[in-house]
Order: structure tokens, then C-alpha cells, then sequence
């Protein structure tokens, strides 16, 4: 499969996420998760339970990231990527949806250590509370206890696309675009980031979801580019959020991508369409006063760019419905065409 390791990458409203509600639309389940209502059910309560351990810090510090909701986007997508298959029990399908969002939240937490975050899911993070060291080592349980999960399917090669996606997203995580004159080749950089730290988690999750108790070898490879586009999609949107969403709507901080010298495309976009405004560039290579940076933040959140980024985005979702078409027309692939679509309108 290593050719498929190389794939590149409403006008409505939301309403506010209640902490640890799930994800919803206009007041309703979103259209691909009624389809697989009962199985996220399921998930919530396997998810919650792994906090269940007789060590109180760790219950404590695993029941503040597991107990605070969040989308559940990556066990959606195995729970739909292994729908309608009679082999696949549920039993099997919920164990391998939660190790997805497990290792997800393993980077989250670690993620937090790494931005210097105190807000997640609309709790305090775990580094805010407890400090580096007890965040670092649940991010490190919260990988061994996917691993584990993983590894009770008993399937080699499905150990081995997980394997592939941790050392991705590592590497991926430890990209740090350079800021030079060439945009082109930065934006290069950037989308080789984004590409390992989060569309390789997705792809994971898409791949992994057809091959449990299968053997489609081109299932695998459409769900598995239509998981690596819908990932480059998801953080564009993640990082235009950034610039436009308030911590209300995501539960997170917003506005700190720029201030932290973190170079993303809304940012990229606007040096682009701004050759002689150097205001960005200032900030995110660390010599622009407080002033400076909060004028810096909004006018990129003003700008075209944020528009611009949004139609890339939207790109990548096509891309990802596209790579759907080889596959038979089930409900499970109209779910997953929906799941694409909301990707770029969502609000947190
Ligand atoms: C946040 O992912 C991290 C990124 C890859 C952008 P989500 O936005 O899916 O986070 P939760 O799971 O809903 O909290
Ligand atoms: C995605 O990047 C993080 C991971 C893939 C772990 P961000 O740093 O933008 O994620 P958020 O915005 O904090 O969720
Ligand atoms: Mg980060
Ligand atoms: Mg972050
Ligand atoms: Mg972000």
C-alpha cells in the first residue's frame, strides 16, 4: 500500500456547543450520524468508560478529556467505513472506533502542552489544571490504551495502518513551515504538516474501518484517500476557525495560531495578497508588539484570505466525495458525502 502513504493532500447557524453535548446542526443530529446512531451511542459510553480506572489522578485527568464531549469525527468515520458489513460485528466495530478517538485524544492532550492551551472541549485542559508532566503521561496512556484496542482485533495489518498514522502525525507535528520570501514553497511546508498531523489520523480512521473483517482492497484505497482529503480539509477549516470562530463556539482558544508564530493558509494567503503589508510576517517571526499582533490577527480575519482558504478547503472536500464515486451507492457513502460537506460549513 505505500503508493496510497503518498496521496496529497449556510448560511445556516450553529448554536453554541453545551459542554459534552454531541455535535449538532440546527438543534438536530447531524444526517450522517442518524445512520449510525445506535453505534455512537455505543462509542459514548466505551469512550467514557476508559476513564474508569482505579488510579484517581489518572480517572480524573482522563474524565476531564473524555467526559467533555467533542465531534467524534474519527470514530464516525469507522463506524460508517465498516457499516452494512454482515462480517464486522458491533462489538468489534465499536472497539475500533474508540481506539481512533483515543489515539485522536491522546493528540489533543499532548497538542494542549504544545500550543500552551487551557481550553478544550469547553473544559480546562489538562495541562492547565494538572501541568505538563500529568498531561504528557495521560496523552501516553491514552496511546498505549488505542494500541491495546487495536491490537485485541488480532489483525496484523490493521496494527499496522495505526502504527503508520502515530509516526505520522508525530512527524507531521514536528513540521515547522518556514517563513521565507518564497510563499509557495511555505505553503508547500504547510500542507506536508497538516497532511501528517491530522489527514493521516482520518485516513486511519477510513482505511481501518473498511478493511475490519474485510478484504476490498479498493474500498481500502478509496476510503482511504477520501479520509487523507477530507483531513486536509478539516484542518484548513480548523485553522480559518481560528481566525473567525469565538471560544464559545469551539470550546478552544481561538485567535492563537498567528500569535504563537504558527504559520497556517489563512495567514499564508494574506502575505500573499498583501506583498507590502509586513505585519504578519512581523508576527510570526516573533518581533511584533502586543499592539501589533491583536491589528495583525484581525486584519487576516478581515480579509479575502479567509475566503480564499475556506474555497481551498472546499477543494479538498470534493476531492474527498470524488474518491467516494468507484464505491456502490449505500447509504454508509451518501452518510460519509454528507459528513465531507459539513467538514467545511461547521462552526466548531
Ligand atoms: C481538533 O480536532 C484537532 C484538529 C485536528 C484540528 P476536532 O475538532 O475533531 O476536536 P474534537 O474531537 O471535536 O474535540
Ligand atoms: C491540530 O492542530 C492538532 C493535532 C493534530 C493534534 P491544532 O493545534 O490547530 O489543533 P487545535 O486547534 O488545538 O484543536
Ligand atoms: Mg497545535
Ligand atoms: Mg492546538
Ligand atoms: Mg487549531
Amino acid at each position: 500500500m505505500s503508493e496510497l502513504r503518498d496521496t496529497p493532500g449556510s448560511t445556516m447557524t450553529f448554536a453554541p456547543r453545551p459542554t459534552g453535548s454531541p455535535t449538532t446542526f440546527a438543534g438536530e443530529r447531524i444526517s450522517y450520524q442518524r445512520l449510525i446512531e445506535t453505534e455512537l451511542a455505543a462509542l459514548e459510553l466505551a469512550v467514557r468508560g476508559i476513564a474508569d480506572v482505579p488510579n484517581a489522578v489518572l480517572a480524573r485527568t482522563l474524565s476531564i478529556v473524555l467526559g467533555a464531549g467533542g465531534k467524534r469525527l474519527r470514530p464516525a468515520l469507522v463506524l460508517l467505513a465498516s457499516h452494512g458489513n454482515p462480517h464486522a460485528s458491533l462489538e468489534r466495530r465499536i472497539a475500533l472506533a474508540t481506539a481512533a478517538e483515543l489515539l485522536h485524544t491522546a493528540t489533543l492532550v499532548h497538542d494542549d502542552v504544545i500550543d500552551l492551551a487551557a481550553s478544550r472541549r469547553g473544559s480546562q485542559t489538562v495541562n492547565h489544571v494538572f501541568g505538563n508532566t500529568l498531561a504528557v503521561l495521560t496523552g501516553d496512556y491514552l496511546f498505549g490504551k488505542s494500541g491495546e484496542l487495536v491490537a485485541g482485533l488480532g489483525s496484523p495489518p490493521i496494527m499496522s495502518v495505526f502504527s503508520w498514522a502515530v509516526m505520522e502525525l508525530v512527524k507531521g507535528e514536528m513540521l515547522r513551515p518556514q517563513l521565507t520570501d518564497d510563499l509557495a514553497e511555505t505553503e508547500r511546508e504547510y500542507v506536508a504538516k497538516i497532511r501528517g498531523k491530522t489527514a493521516v489520523l482520518l485516513a486511519m480512521a477510513c482505511e481501518t474501518g473498511s478493511m475490519l473483517d474485510a478484504d476490498d482492497p479498493q474500498a481500502r484505497s478509496s476510503m482511504h484517500a477520501y479520509g487523507m482529503s477530507l483531513g486536509m480539509a478539516f484542518q484548513i477549516i480548523d485553522d480559518v476557525l481560528d481566525f473567525t470562530a469565538t471560544e464559545a463556539e469551539l470550546g478552544k482558544p481561538v485567535g492563537n495560531d498567528l500569535r504563537q508564530g504558527t504559520v497556517t493558509l489563512p495567514s499564508i494567503l494574506y502575505m500573499r495578497e498583501h506583498p507590502d503589508d509586513s505585519s504578519v510576517r512581523r508576527v510570526l517571526n516573533g518581533g511584533a508588539s502586543d499592539s501589533e499582533t491583536e491589528h495583525a490577527v484581525d486584519a487576516v480575519r478581515h480579509s479575502k484570505a479567509i475566503e480564499s482558504s475556506r474555497q481551498c478547503a472546499a477543494r479538498y472536500v470534493a476531492e474527498a466525495v470524488g474518491h467516494l464515486s468507484t464505491m456502490p451507492n449505500t447509504p454508509a457513502r451518501r452518510a460519509l458525502e454528507a459528513l465531507a460537506e459539513f467538514v467545511v460549513i461547521r462552526h466548531d
